[in-house]
């Protein structure tokens, strides 16, 4: 059985940790195996890089220094943990992936998207989702949501405009990864997880 690498994207605070697990469950109930994990973290190494790049103390970060973290994090992940569970023919789902580093320190850090690439295509060997899910919600109302809950991260904690130059980059590009399918994420639970259970069927039946 051929494994399938599914990733969940969207501003902080849109709701992407409810549908990773309900749709874990999904596939649970269709007998697959399940693996969980969230970016920057995932590995005992990848954890330590988060702790680094999410530390409210860590103000001085230069910008290329976060991105090369963010890519470092990612690049453990994948080579210990993603490669493996796919090709044991396991179903993967991220919370985040290589296209939050291309909308947040791309875009929203001003390094471009071509720079951002270059460094996670090293760091990923170019591995590929099979679909990306984009939540797409009103991210000041998201944001509020999430720093209500915790106070908020390092990167939580920046201003409104680059949360909201987070979203636009989101938009941006799905006009050039067909990959990924926007979600209209401000809706009742139930309502979103139809539209991904649609999704993800299709999905499955272009793979097997
Ligand atoms: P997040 O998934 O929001 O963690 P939590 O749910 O615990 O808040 O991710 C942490 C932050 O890191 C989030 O603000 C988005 C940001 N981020 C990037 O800027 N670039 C990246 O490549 C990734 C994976 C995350």
């Amino acid at each position: 059985m051929k494994g399938l690498f599914i990733v969940l994207e969207g501003p902080d605070g849109s709701g992407k940790s409810t549908m990773a697990k309900k749709i874990g469950e999904y596939f649970k109930e269709q007998g697959r195996e399940i693996e969980f994990t969230r970016e920057p973290g995932g590995t005992n190494i990848s954890e330590k890089i988060r702790e680094l790049i999410l530390d409210n103390n860590n103000i001085e970060m230069n910008y290329r220094t976060e991105a090369l973290l963010y890519a470092a994090a990612r690049a453990q992940l994948v080579s210990q943990k993603i490669i493996p569970w796919l090709e044991a023919g396991k179903i993967v789902i991220s919370e985040r992936y290589v296209y939050s580093s291309l909308v947040y320190q791309g875009l929203g850090r001003g390094l471009g998207i071509d720079e951002i690439n270059k460094i996670n295509n090293f760091g990923t060997t170019g591995l590929k989702p099979d679909l990306v899910l984009l939540f797409d919600i009103n991210p000041e109302r998201a944001l509020k949501r999430k720093l209500s809950i915790d106070g908020g991260d390092r990167m939580e904690k920046e201003n409104i405009s680059f949360h909201k130059e987070v979203y636009a980059g989101y938009k941006t590009l799905t006009k050039s990864y067909p990959e990924i399918k926007t979600i209209n994420a401000e809706r009742t639970i139930d309502e979103i997880f139809n539209d991904i259970k649609k999704i993800i069927n299709l999905k499955k039946e272009e793979t097997i």
